[in-house]
């Protein structure tokens, strides 16, 4: 189906890129990357110019997030991934509880649930469904996941475990920048750049409150072997003077920094509210037609940066996407590939404007009215 289907011009969107992670680009960002000429790429990140870089991030995401007093902006190689063990290695004592809402939830549970020393609890619900995190007793961390990208489940409301020894962390990836926390609250906030953000993968950012710094600087002392990679007392050591523990990607440094100015001009408030307004839009739309439906139905645990539409199955959405993307219009608003449904998903994030969604929307609803 959809083979023969073509889309006006005048609802070509600026840009085809709709997708979750990566998310787009600016073609500005990879312009002015470019116009840096030999200041930035191919020098060392031991020097001022790139260590200004990483300082500019780390300064512009403290004023984003207004940062409580003391908490620091840790930034390492390996992606959110990689924080799935690094965390379950030298930040949890002895035991963990995971809320699970979907598949990076989970994984992030089994990665601490190999860890020989830890018991790894997980609290999970039925995909589609919503689960807010909770003080747990017999647990030295809680985890959750800000935004489930995978079934575009958000969490909205969190615990407060400051009169306790627990850590509260957060799994932030997608929801970063965009769905708002109280930093009073978070002990441990991480988050891969390439979603909100609009940079590339393979680097981590890790917002840790003193509580979560103490913790990481005593569980280092520990017997336990740790890869020096894992290393939270290096990747901390090596932040706070502006650096990575290893060589970082530049580029990906620079676009995040593009992107951090570009959000603090306008606050998060601004940016929280866009996205409210382009969530609002795509699920009024769903709502509107009788072959769509929103997946996840209770509407305080649907997410402002991650849309996910279930579509009627007369309507193959595989065949949809692929249409999409070999004419060149829109690319990657297929679903989760292990979720299995017949489902958009759609990137809410900042850069993908409105204006682009409102004629994805309209093109979706041409090709399915004219079947
Ligand atoms: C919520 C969440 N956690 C973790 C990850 C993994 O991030 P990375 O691929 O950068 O390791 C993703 C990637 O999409 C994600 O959406």
């Amino acid at each position: 189906m959809f083979e023969n289907f073509n889309v006006p011009q005048e609802l070509i969107p600026t840009d085809p890129r709709f997708g979750v992670g990566p998310s787009l680009v600016p073609v500005e960002f990879m312009q002015r990357l470019a116009e840096t000429k030999t200041e930035l790429l191919g020098t060392s990140h031991r020097k001022p110019a790139i260590k200004n870089l990483v300082k500019e991030v780390q300064e512009g995401l403290k004023k984003y997030f207004n940062l409580p007093e003391g908490y620091e902006v840790v930034i390492g190689n390996g992606g959110a991934t990689f924080l799935f063990d690094m965390i379950g290695l030298g930040l949890v004592n002895k035991s963990s509880a995971h809320f699970t809402t979907g598949e990076f939830s989970t994984k992030w549970y089994k990665s601490h649930n190999k860890i020989p020393w830890i018991n790894a609890e997980n609290i999970s619900v039925e995909y589609g469904h919503g689960i807010n995190p909770k003080d747990m007793d017999g647990h030295d961390m809680i985890c959750c996941t800000l935004n489930e990208t995978s079934t575009a489940v958000m969490v909205n409301e969190l615990p407060d475990l400051r009169n306790t020894d627990k850590l509260l962390a957060i799994d932030a990836t997608s929801g970063a920048g965009q769905i708002p926390v109280d930093f009073n609250k978070v002990d441990l906030y991480f988050f891969s750049p390439q979603k909100v953000f609009a940079s590339e993968g393979g680097t981590f950012i890790a917002i840790m409150s003193p509580k979560a710094l103490d913790r990481a600087k005593a569980n280092y002392d520990r017997d336990s072997y740790i890869p020096e990679i894992m290393s939270w007392k290096l990747a901390i050591d090596n932040s706070l003077k502006n650096q990575t523990y290893n060589t970082p990607s530049v580029s990906t440094l620079f676009f995040l920094n593009e992107q951090v100015k570009l959000m603090n001009e306008l606050g998060e408030c601004k940016v929280v509210d866009m996205a409210k307004e382009k969530a609002n839009y795509i699920y009024d739309w769903a709502n509107s037609k009788d072959y769509l439906a929103c997946y996840v139905e209770d509407e305080a645990f649907r997410s402002i940066a991650v849309a996910t539409i279930n579509v009627d199955d007369k309507y193959p959405v595989p065949d949809l996407t692929k249409r999409l993307r070999d004419l060149g219009v829109i690319y990657d608003i297929d679903s989760y590939r292990k979720l299995g449904k017949n489902q958009f998903r759609i990137s809410l994030f900042h850069n993908v404007t409105l204006e682009n969604l409102k004629k994805l929307t309209r093109i979706i609803d041409l090709a399915i009215e004219s079947v």
